[in-house]
Parts: structure tokens; sequence; C-alpha cells
């Protein structure tokens, strides 16, 4: 069926970390999308679309709104929202005293799928229309996952974690478990319908070389399933890896030995990386996703971006929540979070910077940005709805607004999740704020 949403319009053309702005931002003040089988039939300025436009197509009006790409969230744990928010620890002691306790709780399978369910709404009010997620070590707490987000129609990318060794027994399985479990679960979803499939080692200190061997022969024998884990997020964590692996240069060597840098994986955090481990990641492919909510709150540091993103040979980078440690599943905090980090170090993140971390940055590091992360003709219709006047500060805040930059920046520093308007995935409208929660 067709539909049509009219809004302005902005989306990423190109990376700005390589090119002038002009040349990645793609503004519209007046647009007309048409969607038509989950994708975008057309699109261009609301007075060439509209004269063609049959009369019986829905038709939905955002007068003050902007349509953006969906939003893609490069790491998050859908099991630990329900310990978002735990007091006091750094990352080690957060873990042990918080995360492994809770996701014991995943053995039970209906308590997965409650906690799926609240997941994916959260994520649709905020935006995000694609997910890299972790689940738990229990695979169907990645059935469950896939299984409610394809009741949406939603681009998910997802996969059991793998840990045999430093957690209650509870949630360990082993290297021969991780492998046909990880199997059974590649044959199962990937591919199937918008789902796709990481290899999920939770980060070397929880997996013995057995297993990271394991899971590279999988990745060796399927190289476009995705592989997802963590990387120099905490200085004690660097020290209990450089002993659990001697024989290794550095926490990227780990990886890079067990076969498991490589394009399409992705590493959480990488703020302590060293130039050396910066250079093998651009070699590889592999990308970062930069959590900055959750390492502040874990105390963990901030990422250096500028140190990524230097000269021609750059790493691939997306945002991501890291929802528990993240304390926030919007990604307007996110980037206001990244601009924060950015400034700890000396460095202005710019709003079109930010924005294409959010969206087709984000795309690009996970290997889909020719079907999601920008509007345009053949993309998926994956869309959201931005409300510029979304509270009555922001609504004067605007007023003095000097540019679309400077209003996406407004936006990002300001805003939260009754920002979003309305939500779209694969052409049908899955969220729309509630009148009166916004302005
Ligand atoms: N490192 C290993 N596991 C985790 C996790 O669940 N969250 C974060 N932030 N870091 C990790
Ligand atoms: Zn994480």
């Amino acid at each position: 069926m067709k539909t049509a949403v009219r809004a302005a319009m902005i989306s990423f053309r190109a990376d700005p970390f390589l090119l002038p702005v002009a040349e990645c931002l793609h503004y519209d003040s007046d647009a007309l999308i048409i969607m038509e089988d989950g994708k975008i039939s057309a699109l261009g300025p609301a007075a060439n679309l509209l004269p063609d436009l049959a009369a019986d197509v829905p038709l939905q009006h955002f007068p003050h709104g902007v349509l953006l790409p969906g939003f893609i969230d490069c790491h998050v744990h859908y099991a630990q929202t329900e310990m978002m928010a735990a007091f006091g620890a750094q990352l080690i002691d957060w873990l042990n005293d918080y995360t492994f306790v809770t996701e014991q709780g995943f053995a039970e399978g209906e308590h997965a799928r409650e906690v799926a369910r609240l997941f994916l709404q959260e994520q649709l009010r905020n935006g995000v229309t694609t997910a890299c997620v972790f689940g738990t070590v229990h695979p169907h707490s990645v059935d469950v996952l896939f299984e409610e987000a394809a009741r949406y129609g939603l681009r998910l990318i997802a996969g059991k974690v793998c840990m045999d060794r430093h957690a209650p027994a509870a949630l360990l399985d082993s290297a021969q478990a991780a492998y046909d479990d990880s199997l059974a679960l590649i044959r199962r979803w990937h591919g199937r319908g918008r789902a796709e499939y990481a290899l999920t080692p939770r980060f070397a200190p929880s997996c013995s070389p057995a297993q990271l061997d394991a899971l590279a022969a999988l990745a060796r024998d399927y190289p476009d399933v995705l592989i997802q884990s963590h990387v120099a997020e905490n200085l004690d964590e660097l020290a209990w890896v450089q002993r659990l692996f001697p024989h290794c240069r550095d926490y990227t060597d780990v990886y890079d030995r067990h076969g498991l840098l490589r394009p399409r994986a992705v590493f959480g955090h990488g703020i302590h990386l060293s130039d050396a481990e910066i250079a093998a990641f651009a070699d590889s492919g592999a990308a970062l996703a930069h959590c900055p909510t959750s390492n502040q709150f874990l105390g963990s540091g901030s990422l250096d971006l500028r140190r990524l993103k230097q000269g021609t040979r750059q790493v691939a980078l997306g945002l991501g929540t890291d929802v528990g440690a993240g304390t926030s599943f919007s990604m307007l905090h996110t980037m206001q979070a990244a601009y924060m980090a950015a400034q700890s170090h000396g460095n202005a993140l710019t709003a079109v910077q930010a924005w294409y971390l959010a969206t087709r940055g984000a795309a690009t590091a996970l290997g889909i940005a020719d079907k999601v992360g920008s509007l345009a003709p053949g993309m998926e219709a994956d869309l959201l709805v931005l409300d510029w006047h979304s509270t009555p500060l922001i609504t004067f805040r605007m007023r003095y607004a000097r540019d679309v930059q400077d209003a996406l920046f407004i936006q990002m520093m300001l805003g939260d999740d009754r920002a979003i308007a309305a939500t779209y995935v694969a052409g049908r409208l899955v969220y729309q704020r509630a009148a009166d929660s916004g302005n």
C-alpha cells in the first residue's frame, strides 16, 4: 500500500568527517516522501510531488516537523533495561554486582519477552528504528527479541552473548555450546525478514581463547554475519586483558589474532585505544560504537573522537546508548553526551557530524547503508518525525536559530523523547506521540 508523509526533511548524503557540510547535508523545508512496499518510492519538494499524488493515498502532514532517517543505536543490551541507573560502581564491579544478577533472570522466557517488548517500545518512542543488540547467554533471549521485532517489521541486529569464564555458573556457556547455539541462531534468524545475526563474545575477559576461536570459525564461515563485543572501556579491564592474554600486543590484538577484527564487527567504547590499535581498526574495517552516556555513568573516561577521524584512514563509527550502563534510550541525549565528551578533549563535534553518526554513519559502520540510514528513493522507509517545538523552552530557543545546523544543535542539546513526534518502520506508522506530551 502507498502512503505519504509531508514535513521539512533532513538527510545526509556523505560523510561530514571527510567532506564539507554543503556536500553532506540535504535539507528541504517542505518535502514529501511517498512510501510503498516498505520502501521510499519517491521523495522531493512537496510542491513538485503533490500535484501527481493520487487523492486516495493516505497523507500525513507535520507542519512543525522535520523528517529524518530513523536513528540507529549501534550498541545496546536489552536485558539491562531493568537495571538502568544502578548506583555507584565502575565497570567490573558493576558487571558483578548488577549485570550478572539481572541477566540470570532471562533464563525465564516470559520475562525475556516482557522486557523485549518494553525495550522495543522505548526505542520506537525515541525514533530508533534499527539497533545492534546484545541478548543474554540464553539463546531464547534472542529468539524472543527477533520475534517481537518482527511484529513491527523492524530491521534488527542481535546475538546471544557468549561467555565461558569469570561470571556466575548460571551465565556460562562453553566454547562448543557458544558455537552450536550461535550457529543454530544464525540458521534460524540471519536474513529472515529484516533480522541479522551478530556473533557476540561479551568481551575478552569473559571468553576463553578456545571460545574466541570457535566464534572466529563461524565468522569465517558466515562473512556477512555481524560481530559485536566490547573493547578498551575501562583501565582496570585493560590491565586484566593484558594478564589474561600476555602473548597479545594489546586489547585489539586479542580480537585480531582470534579472527574477529573485520568489516561488520562492531566494538563498544574503544576509549583507551592506543594509536596502533586505532590504526588496526581503520585498516581492518572493524567499527567502534561510541557510548558516551555509559562512559560518563561508569566513570570509564571519554572518547577522543578526533583521534579516530583524522586524515583519510578513518575508523567507522556509530553511536550507542549502551543501556543499561547508558543512562538513556534517547539518541538526542547520546549526541549531547558525545558533544560533551569531545569538548572534554578540546574538540567540538558539529551538529551535522553528530546527527550523521546517529544515522548514515551508523549504517555505514554496520554495513547496511544501502538499506537504511538515509532518505532517498529505494531506501527502506524507516524514518522519524522530529518536532522542532517539543517544549516551551525549545520553541523559544528555536526563534533564535540562525540556520538548520543551529536548529539541529539546539535539538540535540535540549531535546529528549518528547521531540519524537512519530516513528515509521518500513513505511508504517508504529509510534505517534500523544497529543498532550509535547508543546
Ligand atoms: N563489558 C562487558 N560486558 C559489558 C556490559 O554489559 N556493559 C558494558 N558497558 N561493558 C561491558
Ligand atoms: Zn555494552
